[in-house]
């Protein structure tokens, strides 16, 4: 797997229907850390991710993959290496097995990982593999997705919001899972909230988009000084310009 793997969003803008959805947003993503993408809700994090793996394509600008362009890829080979979680987990039928096994034919020559070890990744239990997956909880389905996308080793995984239907508990549960898989893989992660708090606990880098727009971007660390006050307050404006 590439530890190099850094995208590079240059003058993007996106309009659907005469509406500009995205205006000029440039930013990086560096190779093996988490990058969030914060921003209230509607500020176009979710049309961000989908131009990434090119479910839509940029109105202009460019998206540079290591050292291509993404539109210069096989789609299908794009989206080998650029994983996607959605916010809301859609489990095929049958088991668990059943679900991780088809995206195998996904792999083709890279190296699926095994099953067992997915499931600890995962931190599900091994005996999971045979529990029909629609029966599960959503924080489980949200972690047999994980664990879908994970099996042909992307080197990017990009996460839609994928605590946005969990209770606390669970949610900080998936939020541990996210950096451990992004400690124990290397994989780089470019993980969508709203929620500060979630920036603040996972990133190693924050992009905060307004309105189409990017207003910041920096290492978490110099993003979160000085406390979560001013920050706060930010943010706040930010969600009432962004309504
Ligand atoms: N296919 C579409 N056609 C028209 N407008 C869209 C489409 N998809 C998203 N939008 C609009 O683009 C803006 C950003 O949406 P989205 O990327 O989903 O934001 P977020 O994920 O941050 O909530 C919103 O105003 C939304 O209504
Ligand atoms: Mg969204």
């Amino acid at each position: 797997m590439s530890h190099h793997t850094t995208i590079r969003l240059e003058d993007v803008s996106l309009e659907r229907n005469g509406k500009k959805i995205l205006d000029c947003v440039s930013f990086s993503i560096p190779a093996g850390k988490i990058t969030t993408v914060l921003g209230p809700s509607g500020s176009g994090k979710t049309s961000v991710l989908r131009l990434l793996n090119r479910l839509d394509d940029p109105s202009s600008g460019n998206i540079i993959l290591g050292e291509d362009d993404i539109t210069s890829l096989d789609p299908r080979e794009l989206r080998r290496r650029v994983g996607m979680v959605f916010q809301v987990p859609v489990m095929f039928d049958g088991t668990v097995r059943a679900n991780l096994e088809q995206t195998k034919g996904f792999c083709r020559e890279r190296e699926c990982l095994k099953i067992e070890g997915l499931m600890s990744l995962v931190d599900l239990p091994e005996d999971y593999t045979e529990r029909v997956a629609s029966d599960l909880s959503v924080g489980e389905q949200q972690r047999v997705q994980l664990a879908r996308t994970l099996i042909g080793q992307p080197e990017v995984l990009l996460l839609d919001e994928p605590t946005s239907g969990l209770d606390i508990a669970t949610s900080e549960r998936i939020l541990a899972l996210i950096k451990k898989v992004n400690r124990e893989t290397g994989t780089s992660v470019v993980f969508v909230t709203h929620v500060l708090e979630h920036a603040r606990e996972l990133a190693d880098q924050v992009a905060l988009i307004v309105k189409g727009s990017i207003r910041r971007e920096a290492p978490a660390k110099a993003f979160f000084k000085g406390g979560m006050r001013k920050l706060t307050a930010l943010f706040r404006s930010a969600k009432e310009q962004g309504k």
